[in-house]
């Protein structure tokens, strides 16, 4: 008798500083193939201005550029995971940030029969960081990113997406803090790529191109990855 075959939701990592690219690329993603972005970034500012008890806990530690604590960030997220809409995939976008997160993700995932499909690295320098977080927006509406000189909307003050008029800048977008974000990142994140190298799932990307170049190359990391899940 034959066994039905199942199909186990890729789960992909998009590991990088602040400014690499990870929000950009990971909507890129959730369009392109149909997974769903999950950012503790968008998740804590969220949880911020609801106002809840996490958000509470998690705001100064985020104003100042430092990292939440590992019990916050794993509350948000898991219960995100349990989501319907996750079945195809995810794309994680800011998490695992600490060797305690990417323990916990792996008992996760191993809970449920799963297991790290990729890590993609984006890799660009210090400079190049705080200068793309220093322009940035999004759209109030649909959070699609723009930036001030890198990447406008087709008219201005449209979202080419959605076309909301509305848009935000992140109260943590200004040059000292975003030089703390990254220091918060070379000290706590950036050991996670030696972790996922050692486990043989790490790719490293170029993010320094532009941006039609980055999402190029990511596809064709992510696509042998998501054929393989495919019975
Ligand atoms: P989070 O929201 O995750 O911020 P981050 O990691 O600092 O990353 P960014 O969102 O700033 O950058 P990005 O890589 O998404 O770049 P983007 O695509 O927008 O986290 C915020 C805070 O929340 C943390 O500091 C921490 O306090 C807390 N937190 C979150 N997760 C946590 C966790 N797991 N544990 C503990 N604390 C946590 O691009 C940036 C700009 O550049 C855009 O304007 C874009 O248009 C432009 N751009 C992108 N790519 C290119 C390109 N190739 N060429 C030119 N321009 C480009
Ligand atoms: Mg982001």
């Amino acid at each position: 008798m034959n066994c039905p075959s199942v199909t186990q939701p890729a789960v992909l990592i998009l590991l990088g500083p602040p400014g690499a690219g990870k929000g950009t690329q990971s909507r890129a993603l959730e369009r392109r193939f149909g997974l769903v972005q999950l950012s503790t970034g968008d998740m804590l500012r969220a949880a911020v201005k609801a106002g809840t008890p996490a958000g509470q806990a998690a705001q100064a530690v985020m104003e100042a550029g430092g990292l939440v604590s590992d019990a916050i960030v794993l509350q948000v997220l898991s219960e995100r995971m349990a989501d319907p809409d996750t079945g195809r995939g995810v794309i994680l976008d800011g998490f695992p940030r600490t060797a305690a997160q990417a323990a916990a993700l792996d008992g996760l995932l191993a809970a449920r029969g799963q297991s790290v499909g990729a890590v993609i690295s984006l890799e660009v320098d210090d400079d190049t960081m705080v200068a793309r977080v220093s322009g940035r927006y999004t759209c109030a509406t649909c959070g699609e990113g723009y930036h001030d000189t890198l990447k406008r909307p087709a008219m201005a003050g449209v979202c080419d997406v959605c076309g909301g008029t509305e848009f935000l800048r992140r109260k943590d977008d200004n040059a000292d803090t975003a030089r703390q974000r990254l220091d918060t990142y070379h000290a706590q994140t950036a050991p996670l790529i030696g972790h996922y190298q050692r486990a043989g799932v790490l790719q490293r990307l170029d993010a320094m191109q532009d941006i039609a170049a980055v999402s190029r190359d990511l596809e064709g990391m992510v696509r042998p990855v998501l054929r393989s899940r495919t019975p």
